[in-house]
C-alpha cells in the first residue's frame, strides 16, 4: 500500500515536471520564431529592392539594415534549449544539438554579415549594400539549410 502511494507520487511528480518541460520549450520556441520573423520583416523589403521588385530607397534599406543587425544582437541560442523540437509546432532539427558549435558558428556568421550590412548602409553605396545584402541573405540559408526542416 505504501510502496503503491509512493509510486502514484512518483508518477504525479513525473507528470508536472514534463508539463513544466514542455511549457518551458513552447516559450522557447515561440521566442525563437517570434525573433525569425523580427529577421524577415527587416530582411524582406532589402531583398526587394535589390531584386528590383520594389524602388531602390537608401533610407528604406538604411532602416531595415538596422532593424535587422539589432534584432541579431538578441540572444537566439537562448531560444534553443536541448533538445526543444515540436513535431507540430517547430521545425528545428535535433541536429541543432549535435552539431552546437557549428549552429553557434551560423548565428555568429549572421550577426557579422548583419553588422556589415547596416555599415554598408550608413555609407549609402548602393552597390557595398547590394552585395553585403547577399551575404547576409546567405548567413539565413547557411542555417536553415542543415538546421532547419523544410516545408
Ligand atoms: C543559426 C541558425 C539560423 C539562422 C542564422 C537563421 N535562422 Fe531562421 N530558423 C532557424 C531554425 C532552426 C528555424 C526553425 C525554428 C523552429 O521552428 O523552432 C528557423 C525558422 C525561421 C523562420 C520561420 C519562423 C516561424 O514562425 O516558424 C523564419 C521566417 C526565419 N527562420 C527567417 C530567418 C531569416 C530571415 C534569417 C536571416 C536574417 C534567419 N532566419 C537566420 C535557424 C536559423
Amino acid at each position: 500500500m505504501k510502496k503503491r502511494s509512493i509510486i502514484a507520487l512518483l508518477t504525479l511528480a513525473t507528470g508536472i515536471l514534463t508539463m513544466q518541460g514542455a511549457g518551458a520549450n513552447e516559450a522557447a520556441i515561440e521566442y525563437r520564431q517570434a525573433v525569425m520573423n523580427v529577421y524577415l520583416w527587416n530582411l524582406k523589403p532589402m531583398a526587394g529592392m535589390v531584386k528590383g521588385k520594389i524602388p531602390f530607397d537608401a533610407e528604406l534599406f538604411r532602416s531595415r539594415a538596422e532593424g535587422l543587425a539589432t534584432a541579431t544582437r538578441l540572444d537566439l541560442l537562448s531560444g534553443f534549449p536541448e533538445g526543444s523540437t515540436d513535431e507540430f509546432d517547430s521545425s528545428a532539427k535535433p541536429v541543432i544539438w549535435e552539431k552546437w558549435p557549428e549552429f553557434k558558428g551560423k548565428f555568429e556568421a549572421l550577426r557579422r554579415e548583419s553588422a556589415k550590412l547596416a555599415e554598408a548602409a550608413r555609407s549609402g553605396d548602393a552597390a557595398a549594400m547590394k552585395a553585403q545584402f547577399g551575404n547576409t541573405a546567405k548567413s539565413c540559408g547557411g542555417c536553415h539549410k542543415k538546421f532547419r526542416m523544410k516545408k
